[in-house]
């Protein structure tokens, strides 16, 4: 069922600067400390080739403040992605950490299993509050991928008992990236990180994207007209599975595997009616877009739709715990709110009190602060900053909208070539990731899709910052087309 299909065959893996920074072991170099060579025998890395620790270089860092981060030898960096979409009210913050030591010595665990707590309550309060539409009830998870598995089950289920036990298929775009567990990564769109663990849950079915600098020749000179026929898409792929068998279509506001594809004008309007149409739940997977990444709590809001989910993580605790959880509209929650009916599924520490806890401080910090206010006024400048970057022959495209942006590498501007995966692992793995690293900025070089660089700052970032990775992109990546 799963039709994954062209692009991201290469990739290996997520790949932040620093991860892959310390491949081998080069002249100069120092000896590994005796905590990189601890790591080295027993720390398991996520999505990272262990060859590239043998040397026992891996880049440890131990603390942060506002946007920047700091090595075990005192080395500063850029923070330029937010650790990995995540630090919204950048780092070191000592109220939101106080918030969760004190909930700690009041109430550190209870579960939401029968029992609630304060700060789950006034956190499910306060979101509902936040949420566009009649997204009022709130189910916690302890991460983005849970809260995908979430949604899912919950729309099967939710159309079992509504008498339409047929509907489970999910539609999902074109190197999507929804999360690691099996549910999740049946709807993500990166064959290369599912093969291994195929077969998957079936019913995930893939649709185009919409990344404009890669558009099908009919619409590639009509942003609006591409916006459409990528939505009609999604109904092409409901008819052709048989709407009754589809449960959902899962998107982000702003596509990040692949470097930030916005929305077009009109499509995310297009895809509700066609939702709408085919009784399908439209679930907004804000995972990276939501609390403020895209200057509004929630992406849906900046391009004007309601979604039936929204699921969320990363940025509702700006990292401090863990947290993520799903906003579904009253309607999905009315099945199971009569006689012996209970949605059949719950996780240990999902809506952790620590967590809660931190998440209302986090809040408090993005009002107290204005935070949404200050990716309004600046993103302009973010984006004209990054665009400067557009004058060197290996810059294809800059993208993205608010505070998340991804620039596509190419070695032919004017024909838009891309490089072939040789180049790729050199440039990316070889060159880009541990040049960025050295020189400042944690950023990701990316080639899920096309290779990108991607950006996703804390959102108190202001135009001193977006120049300091100017600066450096414009340095490493010049030295990087000479290397080609
Ligand atoms: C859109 C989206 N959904 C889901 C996930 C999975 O989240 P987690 O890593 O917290 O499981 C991610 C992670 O980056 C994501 O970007």
């Amino acid at each position: 069922m799963t039709q994954d299909k062209g692009a991201g065959q290469r990739m290996t893996g997520l790949q932040a600067t620093g991860q892959q920074a310390t491949g081998q072991r080069t002249k100069g170099q120092q000896t590994p400390t005796a905590q990189q060579a601890a790591a080295g025998r027993n720390l398991w890395l996520h999505f990272t080739r262990m060859s590239s620790q043998a040397s026992g270089q891996v880049p440890v860092i131990v603390r942060g403040s506002g946007p920047y981060v700091f090595d075990a030898s005192g080395k500063r960096y850029l923070d330029g992605l937010s650790g990995l979409f995540v630090s919204q009210i950048g780092h070191g913050r000592k109220e939101v950490a106080e918030a969760g030591a004190r909930q700690g010595s009041e109430l550190a665990y209870f579960p939401l299993w029968s029992y609630a707590h304060p700060r789950a309550i006034e956190l499910a309060q306060r979101l509902a509050e936040l949420a566009p539409g009649d997204l009022n009830r709130v189910f916690f998870t302890t991460s983005g991928s849970e809260a995908v598995e979430s949604a899912w089950k919950l729309a099967k289920q939710y159309f079992k008992a509504t008498g339409e036990p047929g509907r489970y298929k999910v539609i999902s775009r074109d190197i999507a990236y929804h999360g690691t567990s099996m549910g999740a990564l049946a709807i993500t769109g990166l064959p290369a990180i599912k093969e291994p663990f195929e077969p998957l849950p079936p019913g995930g079915v893939r649709v185009p994207n919409t990344n404009f600098y890669r558009a099908p020749e009919f619409v590639a000179d009509d942003l609006t007209a591409f916006g459409r026929w990528a939505a009609d898409e999604i109904e092409r792929a409901i008819l052709r599975e048989g709407p009754e068998s589809v449960a959902a279509v899962f998107l982000e506001p702003v596509q990040n595997s692949g470097g930030c594809f916005p929305p077009p004008p009109g499509y995310f309007a297009r895809v509700r009616e066609i939702c709408d149409r085919y009784g399908v739940l439209l679930v907004s997977d804000e995972v990276i877009c939501a609390f403020g990444r895209l200057g509004y709590y929630f992406g849906a809001q900046r391009y004007g739709y309601q979604p039936d989910i929204i699921t969320f993580a990363k940025g509702v605790t700006s990292g401090y715990a863990p947290l993520g959880g799903m906003l579904a509209r009253e309607r999905l929650m009315e099945p199971f709110e009569e006689g012996a009916a209970t949605f059949l599924h719950g996780i240990t520490f999902a809506g952790h009190p620590v967590s809660c806890a931190i998440a209302l401080a986090n809040l408090d910090v993005f009002e107290k602060e204005d935070l949404l206010g200050n990716v309004r006024a600046h993103e302009a400048g973010f984006r004209a900053t990054l665009e400067k970057l557009g004058d060197l022959p290996i810059v294809g495209d800059v993208r993205g909208d608010g505070y998340f942006y991804g620039i596509e590498l190419v070695k032919d501007k004017a024909t838009r070539q891309t490089f072939d995966d040789d180049e790729s692992e050199r440039l990316l793995r070889g060159f880009l990731s541990p040049a960025l690293f050295e020189a400042g900025l944690i950023c990701r070089a990316d080639d899920r899709g096309d290779p990108v660089i991607q950006l996703s700052p804390p959102l108190t970032c202001t135009q001193e910052h977006f120049d300091e990775m100017e600066q450096i992109l414009r340095s490493v990546l010049t030295q990087a087309w000479s290397k080609l």
